[in-house]
């Protein structure tokens, strides 16, 4: 068996549990040193131990946790070839991050946006180095919850399906807006977010490659803050991915000889898919840049 990935360190976030760890234990059957983030100690612990990983623990609802990982990977004067953002949350209702921010659109983008922009240096020097923006097919459903028909398709529409009643908006006025919220409306925004972030990476950065992914409909604990959803999932178990299955993506995505020098893209079961055309707008993307640089304290 080849092992592209010998040599090679990998930074997986989210992989305490569901698609993270097992992306965690594909990449390190490819050869890869292992450096796995999670939120909750004991299940990183055990993650840590049953694949022979260095363990970092960060809670991504507060900031300066997102800095102090950073700067803790720095510390090792280990390269980094590939940065899995994998970590992602959905919440049933309004909560606010420690930083005051709205919490979905903090961990699954304000957080991976400052750990990416402060390890870029070192994935500069490493070398080949690839980011890998876990995103969900659900960012087509984004903004769509302000008309009839794309309220309709988005409350029966949780497992992603390819429809798309509208085109897909980013909806900057309701970022923080706690009246009305909706989980699963966050949730699209933020997965949106992530990949217009991942392509206004790959439009700036030459040395460094950004691609986004969708996993796929995948039985984890994603659904864990609603009941019925979780209910939903569990119900929907059967039909779904495992997440050995939804961590093949990812790993394809960080580690495929083939994909050398690919960036800007987006990818699920393992090929280039096609995202919402809301992902090409550049002029959307940097404005988001600006507001996530301004949110997380660094150059714009
Ligand atoms: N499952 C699906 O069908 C599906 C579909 C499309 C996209 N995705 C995306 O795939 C990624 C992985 O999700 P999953 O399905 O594997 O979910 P999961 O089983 O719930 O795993 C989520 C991971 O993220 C970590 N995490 C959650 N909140 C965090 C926080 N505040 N700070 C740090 N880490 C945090 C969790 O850590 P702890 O367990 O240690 O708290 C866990 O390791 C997510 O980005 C999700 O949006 C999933």
């Amino acid at each position: 068996m080849t092992r592209p990935m010998r040599g090679r360190t990998c930074v997986i976030t989210g992989a305490s549990g569901g698609i993270g760890l097992a992306t965690a234990r594909q990449l390190k059957a490819l050869g890869a040193e292992l450096f796995i983030v999670g939120r909750n100690p004991d299940k990183l612990a055990a993650a840590a131990e049953s694949l022979g990983a260095q363990p970092f623990q960060a809670d991504f609802s507060s900031l300066d946790d997102v800095r102090a990982l950073a700067d803790a990977i720095l510390a090792t004067d280990r390269p980094v070839h590939a940065l899995i953002n994998n970590a992602g949350i959905w919440h049933g209702s309004f909560k606010t991050s420690r930083d005051g921010f709205e919490d979905t659109f903090a961990v699954n983008h304000l957080a991976p946006y400052l750990l990416t922009r402060t390890l870029l240096p070192r994935m500069r020097e490493s070398g080949g180095a690839r980011v890998v923006h876990v995103s969900s097919r659900l960012h087509t459903q984004a903004g769509q919850t302000s008309t009839l028909r794309g309220r309709a398709v988005h409350a029966i529409n949780v497992l992603g399906l390819p429809i798309a009643a509208v085109p897909a908006r980013f909806e900057e006025e309701k970022l923080d807006r706690r009246e009305g919220f909706r989980g699963l409306e966050a949730y699209a925004r933020s997965k949106l977010a992530q990949i217009l972030f991942s392509n206004e990476l790959a439009r700036r950065e030459t040395k460094v490659t950004s691609n986004s992914v969708h996993p796929g409909s995948v039985a984890t604990d994603v659904t864990r803050d609603s009941k019925l959803l979780s209910l939903g999932m569990r119900i929907a178990s059967l039909a779904l991915k495992t997440p050995d299955q939804g961590a093949r993506t990812s790993v394809y995505v960080a580690s495929d000889p083939s994909l050398e020098g690919v960036t800007g893209r987006y990818f699920a079961n393992s090929k280039e898919a096609k995202p919402a055309a809301i992902v090409h707008d550049a002029e959307l993307a940097g404005r988001l840049w600006n507001l996530s640089a301004d949110r997380v304290g660094l150059e714009r």
